[in-house]
């Protein structure tokens, strides 16, 4: 397979990122300092304790909240694109809509023409394999379809940045492989700049060009790690390499201490 130039580009550019809460007369610090650069067409992974501000992270980038301090940056290569497209943990498909027209949702906003739209439509439906289930209603489905038409419909938005939240933290371990599996796939052919975070280290190494480590609260970052496995990746095949497990050990030796930092936070609430 022909691998597209590497990318130099930096697409998004985060500086000196802080973000406090306040809630009547206290001030909670949910993120202090974030500093990162990613460039163009690189899938990120992050991990972090419960409560060390990754949805806030992702929040801010998406627009739904803003920094306190310091600067973000989405460098936006097509004006007719949206900047972002976020995929929920919990579900965010509409109930009230058909499997096809969830997935149009962006398209429609963007006022695509018909053709186009239900070229790319038809497109992503049968990439996820929901080809049989096109009419179908969301209450019609299983979680794990309910997350593909997450995934098809953000691709299908063509963003110039993919946000995603734990998409896959609910599904079961057998749909949670088929689901990486086909977004190893549908990214690889698409190569748009992803930011996700998960709290499984062997999702982030499987999806991830790079790890991303954060401190417990507050959020800063702790560790980059490059992750070098060639692609296309196999989920089992990637999972099987000795390689592999000592990435993990690596990942977890970073983790662990800041997950127990977080539980001891907890337990003196
Ligand atoms: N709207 C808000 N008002 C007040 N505090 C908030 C708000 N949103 C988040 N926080 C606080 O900011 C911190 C980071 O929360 P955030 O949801 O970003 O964590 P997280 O890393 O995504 O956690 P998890 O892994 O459990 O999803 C937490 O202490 C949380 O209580
Ligand atoms: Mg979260």
């Amino acid at each position: 397979m022909q691998m597209p130039a590497a990318p130099t580009e930096t697409k998004v550019s985060i500086e000196g990122l802080q973000k406090f809460f306040r809630t009547g007369h206290t001030k909670v610090i949910a993120l202090d300092n974030v500093n990162l650069a990613i460039p163009d067409g690189q899938f990120v992974c992050i991990v972090g304790p419960s409560g060390c501000g990754k949805t806030t992270l992702l929040r801010i980038l998406a627009g739904l909240e803003t920094p306190s301090d310091g600067r973000i940056t989405v460098v936006q290569g097509d004006k007719n694109k949206p900047v972002n497209s976020m995929i929920f943990q919990e579900q965010s498909v509409f109930p009230w809509m058909t499997v096809k027209d969830n997935i149009a949702y962006g398209l429609s906003m963007r006022g695509l023409d018909s053709k186009g739209k239900d070229e790319k439509v038809d497109y992503y439906v049968k990439k996820v394999g929901l080809s049989k289930f096109a009419k179908a209603y969301p209450h019609q489905l299983s979680g794990g379809m309910k997350q593909r038409v997450s995934v098809a419909r953000a691709f299908a938005n063509d963003p110039e940045i993919l946000l995603m939240d734990e998409p896959f933290a609910a599904l079961d371990e057998q749909n949670k492989i088929l689901l990486q599996e086909e977004l190893l796939r549908i990214w690889e052919e698409t190569r748009k700049t992803v930011i996700f975070i998960t709290h499984s280290i062997d999702e982030a190494i499987v999806l991830g060009d790079r790890v991303i480590v954060m401190t417990a609260h507050p959020g800063t970052i702790k560790a980059d790690v490059k992750v070098e496995f060639a692609r296309p990746r196999g989920v089992y095949e990637l999972r099987a390499q000795p390689e592999f497990g000592k990435l993990a050990y690596e990942i977890w030796g970073l983790l662990r201490d800041e997950v127990l930092k977080a539980k001891r936070e907890e337990g003196a609430e």
